[in-house]
């Protein structure tokens, strides 16, 4: 009770703030999305995403070695797939020599101790830009899983060390996680996108990577019969739940910002790592309302990924992360 207890002691200076603060972020909690492009020599900007950049193969290999030296320990790879090798089961996404396949033995073999997460979802390889095999105006799922698990099992054989699916289909993290054991990639990890919502955040990825989904008939214009509800709260403990039993090794809730009370509680209810994507819409909005001068770009990046981590993430998927590195 005032006067007894006057809460600005702890307030005073930046070494008592510093004592008492409750949640730091370091390099270690980030995971660094990179986008991948075939060619030689490239490094693209994306015009939604400024000072974010998609590597060819050569120069992705001097990207990851600055990462490490930022104390960065893991990379999420994504790839640009080429028009004329897309179709609609997602084919060239199991391709051994395939873009991504290429890209984590890149990876592995530029920094061995960079933890190599990598992407399991149909998207960047559907004609259709869908994140599973479409048949009669829908998004079949068992066959997806079958050609996801024909996909995550091309990424351990090629080194990676967590394969994550972003997919969303039922069943797919018990699928993945027995393909791996019965190949034995046991030590693979599994960090599934289990509470992915169907959100407008995405956009500006969808440009990285050309795969939104396209507009003709009889396919569905959105991802809402796979990506959750933005209503709902009670269904992302439910997804959640459900990848842990079948064997996720760290789960996930995407978007970042928008959906800390459901970070928080998935937080609370699991006894595994909880990992947090912030996404491209909302890397896009900070950039924008910094490049008009409208908000103070490090302080306002520095305060989402405190936010981000005191609602409960452990790891941090952000595109902003090697800019927080060097800020850190
Ligand atoms: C694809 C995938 C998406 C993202 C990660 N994996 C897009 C989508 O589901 O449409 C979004 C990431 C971002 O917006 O930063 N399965």
């Amino acid at each position: 009770m005032y006067p007894l207890r006057r809460n600005r002691r702890l307030r005073l200076n930046e070494s008592v703030r510093s004592l008492v603060r409750e949640t730091v972020v370091t390099p270690n909690d980030f995971i660094v999305p990179l986008f991948v492009e075939e060619g030689k020599g490239v490094k693209e900007g994306i015009a939604s995403m400024p000072d974010y950049y998609r590597y060819s193969l050569d120069l992705l290999v001097g990207e990851v070695k600055e990462l490490w030296a930022l104390g960065i320990k893991s990379v999420l790879l994504f790839v640009k797939v080429p028009d004329h090798l897309k179709d609609n089961k997602g084919t060239e996404a199991a391709n051994p020599d395939g873009l991504m396949q290429r890209a984590i033995r890149t990876v592995k073999e530029a920094v061995p101790e960079m933890v190599v997460m990598t992407d399991v979802a149909l998207d960047p390889y559907s004609v259709y830009g869908h994140d599973g095999i479409v048949e009669g105006g829908k998004i079949v799922n068992d066959a997806t899983v079958e050609a996801l698990c024909a996909m995550g099992l091309s990424h351990a054989a090629a080194g990676a060390d967590f394969i994550a699916p972003s997919d969303m289909m039922d069943g797919r993290i018990l699928a993945l996680r027995e393909t791996l054991e019965n190949n034995s990639f046991e030590d693979v990890g599994i960090m599934a996108y289990s509470a992915k919502y169907a959100s407008a955040f995405y956009g500006p990825f969808r440009d990285a990577l050309e795969s939104a989904p396209v507009d003709a008939q009889n396919i569905p214009k959105d991802k809402k019969t796979y990506q959750m509800d933005f209503h709902n709260r009670l269904e992302a403990l439910r997804e959640v739940r459900m990848d842990i039993e079948e064997g996720a090794d760290i789960v996930m809730v995407k978007p970042g910002l928008p959906y800390l009370d459901v970070v928080r509680e998935v937080k609370n209810k699991s006894e595994v790592p909880v990992a947090v994507y912030q996404v491209s819409g909302e890397y896009a909005m900070t950039k924008a309302a910094a490049a008009n001068g409208w908000l103070d770009h490090d302080a306002v990046m520095m305060e989402q990924l405190v936010a981000i981590k005191r609602a409960g993430a452990d790891l941090i998927a952000t595109y902003f992360a090697k800019e927080a590195a060097k800020l850190l």
